[in-house]
């Protein structure tokens, strides 16, 4: 059995919910878009490196900090790219000279061109050579020159890992590291 008192009662609270809903409206509003935030809070938790790794370049982190720092890679104020340093690695095959590159721990000697550099040498022979960045900022291609100081015999392009007492015990950084004389290499060196 229906009571009248109560759909009565009922109705009123709900007329009355009702009104002051219009009156007063709603608190609630959608939360902002944190879409933006959430990316740039993850890109600031990975470790910056000096060269593009994957991993920070799909997050917009390392990757481009790498762009930013690098010499050759860094864009001038004006928004243009910075011009290419010259050096033997400019050359063409025809102008490059050849010099001779005793590898002692291969028990091989290489014609390698001044444009080409003793990484990349070894590697078209097939050597399983080590390396990870291939941009002279880690130390993992380290070679040793045993003639004397490195710079006396090759060239370095844009190599930051090595100082001036390292480089002449014959340390370098075998992926950016161009002939200019004749010398013997012991590969797989580090200081
Ligand atoms: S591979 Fe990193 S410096 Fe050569």
């Amino acid at each position: 059995m229906v009571d009248p008192l109560g759909v009565a009662i009922g109705l009123g609270l709900t007329l009355v919910a009702v009104a002051v809903h219009f009156t007063r409206g709603a608190t609630w509003q959608a939360p902002e878009d944190i879409s933006q935030q959430v990316l740039e809070r993850r890109a600031s938790t990975v470790a910056e490196t000096g060269f593009p790794e994957p991993a920070n370049r799909a997050i917009g982190g390392g990757g481009g900090a790498a762009v930013a720092a690098g010499a050759e890679g860094e864009l001038a104020e004006s928004g243009e790219a910075a011009v290419e340093e010259e050096g033997p690695w400019s050359l063409t095959d025809e102008e490059a000279e050849t010099f001779e590159i005793e590898f002692v721990k291969e028990g091989e000697t290489l014609e390698i061109r001044e444009n080409e550099t003793i990484l990349e040498a070894g590697e078209d022979e097939g050597w399983d050579l080590p390396y990870a960045c291939r941009e002279g900022q880690c130390l993992s291609c380290g070679g040793r020159v045993t003639n004397g100081p490195s710079e006396d015999f090759l060239v370095h392009h844009d190599q930051q890992m090595l100082d001036e007492d390292e480089m002449g015990d014959g340390y370098t950084l075998t992926c950016v590291a161009y002939p200019k004389a004749d010398f013997s290499i012991e590969t797989r060196e580090s200081p």
